[in-house]
């Protein structure tokens, strides 16, 4: 048969008989203690634990099977774990991989609480941590130490948006040392359109909060891994406690049914923002992937299969904090929240030097305030006059 395309996969994916038991969607199934009826079947499920039989309720339900399962599909690897959030997934990938001595590379964009991770946390544990400059590419190479091992990449980057050449990073990380396991926070591409394992990336993380989730009501976060960190990855996972409930696995399952047409929504409608954005005066630059003007867009074209609804624009004006209050407080349609993902739209804005802060390497290089919106599924022309309106009061 020929190969599934992605929305196909989206619909099916982890939906075998076993899962559905003759409903359409998955069942959610609650449970701590699993019974075993003879001494036989108890053994079964111990041996198995690790491989789909029911064992007990932190190894995962029916319902949490459904989902790693359909995740595996999707992002093509040999298993994916569950956490409670996307912080804990990449702390846990992370931590599943290093011991004292041991040195990680760091691309100086990441999401902050990750950075925090590796400043507080790691640092306690005597994993110390190098950042490298996020457009970085195969100079990645003279970084490596012979002590490194995770390098950690997050395409597009946090808040401004440029895009990594991942596959030159992979090539010269393991051209010096291959065994290091390379990891990426792919929340942005909602694990579908940027397919992060083909890449040579060994493990994909979600904060599935997002996408995946997609509603704005629940949290999760995922990790596929290919086959020679799944066990690892699995295993250390488990002693850390990483669990989900089955509620919330469930939501996400549901999720993956509609993220391929929300998602074509959001990109859709944010191209048309950012495009919009673009030709504006105010604006200096729009930070779209798909836009020739954003950083690294040429990695975007040639390893993307899609954007999502999430980017930002920097305004040639750097505001005041009463004009960033005037501008922001009074939108329509667009609210103020740290997450992203659901389908209502989001704004926030930065200014150069509180990015400045949270970029330990790369730097920046503007002196307007940064706006990031989350594109959301309401009706494009809904938001482009609120964002019209925007303009208009930061004239007045
Ligand atoms: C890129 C990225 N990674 C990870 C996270 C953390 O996810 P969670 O809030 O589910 O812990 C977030 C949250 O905003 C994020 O934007």
């Amino acid at each position: 048969m020929a190969t599934k395309k992605i929305d196909t996969t989206l619909v099916s994916a982890g939906r075998s008989k076993r899962y559905t038991q003759g409903s359409v969607n998955t069942v959610i199934q609650r449970a701590s203690s699993l019974v075993f009826d003879t001494v036989a079947d108890k053994k079964r499920a111990t041996a198995g634990r690790a491989k789909g039989e029911l064992f007990y309720g932190r190894r995962g339900t029916l319902t949490h099977f459904a989902l790693q399962e359909a995740m595996t599909e999707l992002e093509g690897g040999a298993g994916c774990v569950l956490y409670p959030c996307g912080a804990a997934a990449v702390s846990n990938a992370i931590l599943a991989f290093v011991e004292a001595g041991d040195h990680i590379l760091m691309s100086g964009a990441v999401y902050e609480p990750t950075q925090d991770f590796c400043t507080k946390i790691l640092s306690k544990l005597q994993v110390s941590t190098t950042w490298f400059d996020h457009g970085i590419g195969s100079e990645i190479g003279a970084l490596v130490q012979p002590n490194t091992r995770v390098v950690f990449l997050e395409s597009p980057a946090s808040i401004t948006m440029e895009v990594q050449d991942v596959p030159a990073i992979v090539a010269a990380v393991r051209a010096k040392a291959p065994d290091a396991i390379i990891m990426i926070d792919n929340t942005w591409a909602a694990g579908i359109l940027f397919n992060a394992l083909a890449h040579g990336v060994d493990i994909s993380i979600q904060a599935g909060t997002k996408y995946l989730i997609g509603h704005s009501d629940a949290m999760i976060g995922t990790a596929v891994a290919n086959a020679r960190c799944w066990d690892q990855l699995r295993e250390n996972s488990y002693l850390m406690g990483q669990m989900v409930d089955a509620d919330t696995a469930y939501m996400a399952s549901r999720g993956l049914r509609t993220l391929g047409t929300r998602l074509r929504q959001h990109e859709e409608s944010a191209i048309q923002v950012a495009e919009w954005l673009a030709a504006r005066p105010e604006v200096a630059r729009v930070n779209h992937p798909a836009l020739a003007q954003c950083k690294g867009h040429e990695f975007w074209q040639r390893d993307f299969t899609g954007s999502s609804g999430l980017f930002s624009f920097v305004l040639k004006e750097k505001l005041s904090r009463e004009q960033i209050a005037h501008y922001l407080d009074n939108f329509h349609h667009f609210s103020m929240a740290y997450s992203w993902g659901g389908y209502e739209s989001l704004i926030l804005a930065s200014q150069p030097e509180e990015l400045a802060a949270i970029r330990p390497a790369g730097g920046i290089d503007f002196d307007g305030t940064l706006v990031r919106l989350h594109i959301g599924l309401e009706h494009v022309d809904d938001l482009l006059a609120d964002l019209a309106a925007g303009f208009e009061r930061l004239a007045s």
